[in-house]
């Protein structure tokens, strides 16, 4: 059996969306982990509701799985206002993003997933929205043509990337409060994994909680995805409870690893070692080499490998570590023993 494609990634599936929902934490104090972030938020949430004024606009960013759109939805419900979604693909015409921006009511939220993706004419109308809370509409063509300005009301907007870099720098200027997501420690995915279990009504012992997050990579996603293939497991070939011997069975079964690589992150690997000596290689170069997308090595691959250490960046390209050569059984070139 191989690795059930996505499995590892914190990308979601079609058929994730539905379920995911009921997993959300709807508040600040139901978020886990992120402690940085949500003590920020919460000093941040609460002076704009003291002032009685809209909260700054967010910009959220950091690999996929991690809890952006959770947390644009958890700040809406702490500043009490309603959400409107959309993502920066979706939007076809300046005018679909202008009708949204004049329907917003007062302190409401607009967010926009994958913001760094919108096409560069509607990221225009953003500025003056964000900046003066304003339309720039330009009426008729040629010497008639008019530029006429409309109000908004006072909105915020929260955006979702996963590639801060990929935003232009007058979008990214406008916003008053950025935050980077981090890979959860493995204590915080511990009691995400609780957490999920007991709302999804499965027991599940410590130990065994502890091999799902273990298994995670930092991903609260694929926390939740693992979980529910070991509720699957424990019901069919168990009795139901989840036991930290249940777990590794269920995992094994699945060939998640100890580190929760999969085949990609294997083969990445594989070929820098194997057939660029270790690196360093560039991602191009790289991306050929193995069939992935550069994006997707860059959005989902990279980021683990390298927070987890078996990957490290340099000016040249990308450096199989001591730890990756370690993971295979094999021994790392001396060049590599300064990264030990
Ligand atoms: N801090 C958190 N605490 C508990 N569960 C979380 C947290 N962050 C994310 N999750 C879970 O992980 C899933 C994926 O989060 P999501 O916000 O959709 O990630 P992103 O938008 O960054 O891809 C959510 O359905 C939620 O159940
Ligand atoms: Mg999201």
């Amino acid at each position: 059996m191989t690795t059930p494609e996505r499995m590892l990634t914190g990308v979601p599936t079609a058929e994730e969306a539905q379920y995911e929902a009921g997993l959300r934490p709807r508040r600040l104090d139901e978020y886990i982990g992120q402690d940085r972030v949500r003590d920020n938020l919460d000093v941040s949430i609460a002076a704009a509701r003291g002032r009685a004024e809209a909260l700054d606009h967010v910009l959220l960013y950091g690999p996929p799985g991690l809890g952006k759109t959770t947390l644009a939805y958890v700040i809406a419900q702490e500043m009490g206002v309603p959400i409107r979604s959309t993502a920066g693909p979706v939007i076809e015409k300046a005018g679909d993003l202008a009708a949204m921006l004049t329907n917003l009511q007062q302190h409401e939220v607009l967010f926009i997933d994958e913001i760094h993706r919108m096409a560069p004419a509607i990221e225009e109308i953003l500025y003056p929205a964000m900046e003066d809370y304003e339309l720039d509409i330009i009426i008729g063509q040629g010497p008639s043509a008019r530029s006429v300005k409309v109000p908004l009301q006072r909105f915020t907007l929260i955006g979702a990337t996963t590639r801060a870099g990929l935003l232009t720098s007058p979008l990214r200027a406008r916003f008053g409060i950025v935050h980077r997501l981090d890979f959860y420690a493995q204590g915080d995915i511990e009691e995400i994994v609780r957490r999920s279990a007991r709302i999804l009504g499965v027991g599940i012992d410590d130990d065994a909680a502890s091999e799902v997050a273990r298994r995670s990579r930092g991903t609260p996603r694929i926390a939740n995805r693992l979980l529910r293939r070991v509720r699957d497991y424990a019901q069919v070939r168990a009795d139901g409870h989840v036991t930290g011997e249940v777990a590794r069975a269920a995992m094994t079964l699945l060939e998640v690893d100890d580190h929760g690589f999969d085949e990609v992150d294997r083969k990445l690997l594989r070929t820098i070692i194997d057939k660029f000596g270790g690196g360093p290689v560039g991602v191009n170069t790289l991306s050929a080499a193995i069939h992935e997308e550069r994006d997707a090595i860059e959005d989902i691959y990279e980021p683990f490998l390298l927070e987890a250490g078996f990957l490290d960046r340099t000016p040249r390209g990308r450096v199989a570590t001591a730890r990756a050569y370690q993971y295979f059984g094999l021994k790392a070139p001396g060049k590599d023993s300064r990264l030990w």
